[in-house]
């Protein structure tokens, strides 16, 4: 892992960093750049067979792992959850709250059950996850990472129901550090660009579209999972003790032109398959 030539291996040594949605993605991206830095990792997803997997791939890094099936919408089960990993590894110093979900619909075909699931799994599910962790976190002052997204403050085709959420997740996380810096609680989001190799991706830029995107990026490429999990560690680690309240965005400078190219790419796609505005 790059992030072993850049900080010292056992910067988290004796630290817990739990992380929602950490079976799979940018999260276990997340996961696996606090392993490798000697940190006890707890995942809680909906699929237990990919948090096994997960679970291999945080062990050979050296990580003790617990692991727990719960959906950030129900509050008791990622209580549980919480409390399971306090008993296998100890108190968290970190939390993550990566468990998001997305489809690209435009908001004429988007029911309002649709929009409500999205809202529910990102915006309430961050809720519930820091709620549930906030004992632990004053115990240890530790820190909250938020996986939020250019959406929260750029308008993007078809992610009205992924902007309305993560705009409340940023909302909130600011909302977090300013009333929880008092029990030594930071708060902090993680913002990702366009990163290659992910579910997001998938949905977003399916099958050729991908390619159109880095000469977009003013950096020119794709991310990588490394480079969100980095911009985390940073977040959570003692280089960034002052830092609360922070939207750190790791996107290759892409949402600083807007959104108006990649809409045009996302309707180029779709066409033939949006209703007609007659
Ligand atoms: N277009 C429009 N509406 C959609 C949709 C799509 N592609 N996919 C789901 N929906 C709607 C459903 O029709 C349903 O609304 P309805 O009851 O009015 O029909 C509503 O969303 C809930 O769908 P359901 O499948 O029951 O939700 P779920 O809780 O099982 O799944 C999702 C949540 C929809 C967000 C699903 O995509 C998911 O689980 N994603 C997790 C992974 C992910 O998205 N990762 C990417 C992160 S960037």
């Amino acid at each position: 892992m790059r992030i072993r030539e850049l900080l010292p291996e056992g910067l988290f040594a004796g630290k817990v960093v739990f992380i929602t949605g950490g079976g799979s993605g940018i999260n276990l991206g997340i996961a696996r750049n606090f392993a490798s830095l000697g940190a006890s990792i707890g995942i809680c997803g909906r699929t237990l067979d990919r948090l096994e997997s997960a679970r291999e791939e945080l062990e050979e890094l050296g990580a003790a792992v617990s692991v727990s099936v719960a959906d950030v919408r129900d509050f008791d089960a990622l209580a549980t959850a919480f409390a399971r990993s306090r008993e296998e590894l100890g108190p968290m110093d970190c939390l993550v709250c990566g468990a998001a979900g997305n489809f690209v619909a435009p908001a004429e075909a988007l029911s309002p059950n649709g929009f409500k699931a999205v809202v529910d799994i990102d915006l309430l599910g961050s809720f519930n996850s820091a709620r549930a962790a906030f004992e632990q976190l004053g115990e240890t002052h530790g820190s909250i990472v938020f996986v939020s997204a250019g959406q929260a403050y750029t308008p993007y085709f078809a992610q009205a129901h992924v902007g309305a959420a993560k705009a409340g997740v940023d909302n909130l996380m600011q909302n977090l550090a300013l009333e929880w810096g008092r029990y030594g609680i930071r708060s902090n989001s993680v913002v990702p660009g366009p990163i290659d190799d992910t579910e997001g991706m998938r949905r977003l830029a399916p099958g050729k579209l991908k390619e159109q995107i880095p000469p977009l990026v003013p950096l020119r490429r794709l991310g990588t999972v490394d480079d969100v999990g980095m911009a985390a560690v940073f977040l959570a680690s003692p280089l960034a003790s002052y830092v609360t309240g922070c939207r750190l965005v790791v996107d290759g400078g892409q949402n600083l032109p807007g959104s108006g190219l990649f809409g045009q790419l996302v309707q180029d796609a779709m066409s033939g398959k949006l209703p007609r505005s007659e």
